[in-house]
């Protein structure tokens, strides 16, 4: 996750006029149910947004493999950060994050997986869902009964891997890359 991407989220918080547009809406019209939209719709608007960016980028690296499916990976797009519903992630701790973990990365890890059983809304619980959103947000999909093959690519967002470290599976390095703002390739590397 990049430093600008992150603070950029961050800001949108003050931007109150935003809202999903008709093409936006009508990818979540065409790939999840109305279950997983009115949990999607319980997402903070940046994480809306960034969703919807991922949904483009992975759409735009689909165009390159036909043989991938691409309801699979639309909705996992959709629906890979649900694990931050809730959460509040605000500009100041998303700031504070990529700041801290960049230059430490196996302390602040260390410090947010001892964050479970953190008071919600601490600083310890808050980087605790930043390193889990992905597991914790895959499950609640798994007890909604959505497939197993969406829920494993919610997953692989949230591995923590340096990008160059390609995941060798397509479909995973199709939405890792998308979280990322990047898209892949012909040749099946990042672009
Ligand atoms: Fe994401």
């Amino acid at each position: 996750m990049g430093f600008i991407r992150n603070v950029r989220k961050g800001f949108m918080y003050f931007h109150n006029g935003w809202a999903p547009s008709e093409e936006e809406l009508a990818l979540l019209d065409e790939y999840v149910t109305d279950e997983e939209r009115a949990l999607f719709m319980q997402m903070d608007a940046p994480d809306q947004q960034h969703s919807f960016e991922v949904t483009r980028h992975c759409a735009e690296s689909l165009k390159h493999f036909p043989d991938l499916d691409k309801r699979v990976m639309m909705k996992a797009a959709l629906l890979h950060d649900i694990g931050k519903i809730g959460a509040r992630l605000s500009l100041v701790f998303r700031t504070f994050w990529v700041l801290a973990h960049k230059p430490f990365p196996c302390f602040c890890d260390r410090l947010a997986e001892s964050g479970a059983d953190a008071r919600p809304g601490s600083l310890r619980y808050k980087m605790w869902l930043q390193i889990e959103h992905a597991n914790l947000g895959a499950e609640r999909l798994r007890e909604m009964g959505v497939g197993e093959d969406v829920c494993e690519l919610v997953i692989a967002t949230g591995q923590r891997k340096k990008p160059k470290e390609l995941d060798p599976d397509l479909a995973r390095r199709i939405i890792i890359a998308a979280d990322g703002d990047h898209i892949i390739g012909p040749d099946g590397e990042w672009a």
